[in-house]
């Protein structure tokens, strides 16, 4: 059994009277590549931050390869080989807007077409084949994801669901702070308590 490079030990994180992260347990092992997943405001971008040293947690314990990190210094927790990339307007974004696009295009009643304006079959082939770039790109994303992965542990927050289905093994679904469910794509998916914090929504697939 591989060992943990990352483990997190009942974590408490409370922001002005709010419980954002609550008694969390959880760990990724050497060489993994995580995903980690869960609606808004689950406390995802505050548990990066926990890890990364940018916020000292209430309580609980981070461990790296076995050693607290908890309450360390962001430069020093840098130094053990722990970084962070920011979330950026990427692909992604990009690719809702065109599928929002290309879908009202096959619809035939486009976002264009309800502003009055008229399609031509050449800006159509444009959008369609802005899409496609679109959709290459996001598979080069994954495949940089899995390269990287390769030599290093990675843990990616990603809504994407065809893109998570590209990178993915484990994911890792949080909710209110806590762990709601943890399994593979296929696992995760059809879990009924997944459904239900995706309410509404067809599939797992957020904001930020
Ligand atoms: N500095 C803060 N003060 C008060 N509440 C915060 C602060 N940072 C985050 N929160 C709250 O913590 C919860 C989790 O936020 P966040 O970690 O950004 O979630 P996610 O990244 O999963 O959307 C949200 O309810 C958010 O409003
Ligand atoms: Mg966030």
């Amino acid at each position: 059994m591989a060992a943990n490079i990352l483990e997190i030990r009942d974590l408490v994180d409370v922001v002005s009277h709010h419980t954002i992260i609550d008694h969390l347990d959880f760990a990724i092992e050497e060489g993994e590549l995580r995903v980690l997943v869960g609606p808004n405001g689950a406390g995802k971008t505050t548990l990066i931050d926990l890890i990364t040293g940018r916020h000292r947690p209430t309580a609980g314990q981070i461990l790296f390869k076995g050693e607290r990190i908890d309450g360390r210094a962001r430069h020093e927790i840098y130094r053990l080989g722990i970084s962070r990339k920011f979330q950026v307007p990427t692909v992604y974004d990009n690719l809702t807007v065109f599928e929002n696009m290309s879908i009202g295009l096959r619809g035939h009643r486009s976002v264009f077409s309800s502003l009055g304006y008229r399609i031509t079959p050449a800006a159509a082939e444009q959008i369609e084949r802005i899409l496609a770039e679109t959709r290459e790109e996001t598979s080069a994303t994954a495949r940089l994801i899995r390269d990287i992965a390769k030599t290093r542990s990675v843990m990616v927050v990603e809504h994407d669901m065809s893109f998570v289905r590209q990178i993915a093994r484990t994911i890792t679904v949080l909710h209110q702070g806590g762990k709601l469910a943890e399994g593979s794509v296929r696992d995760v998916e059809n879990n009924p308590k997944v459904a239900e914090v995706y309410l509404g929504k067809a599939k797992i697939s957020a904001a930020s």
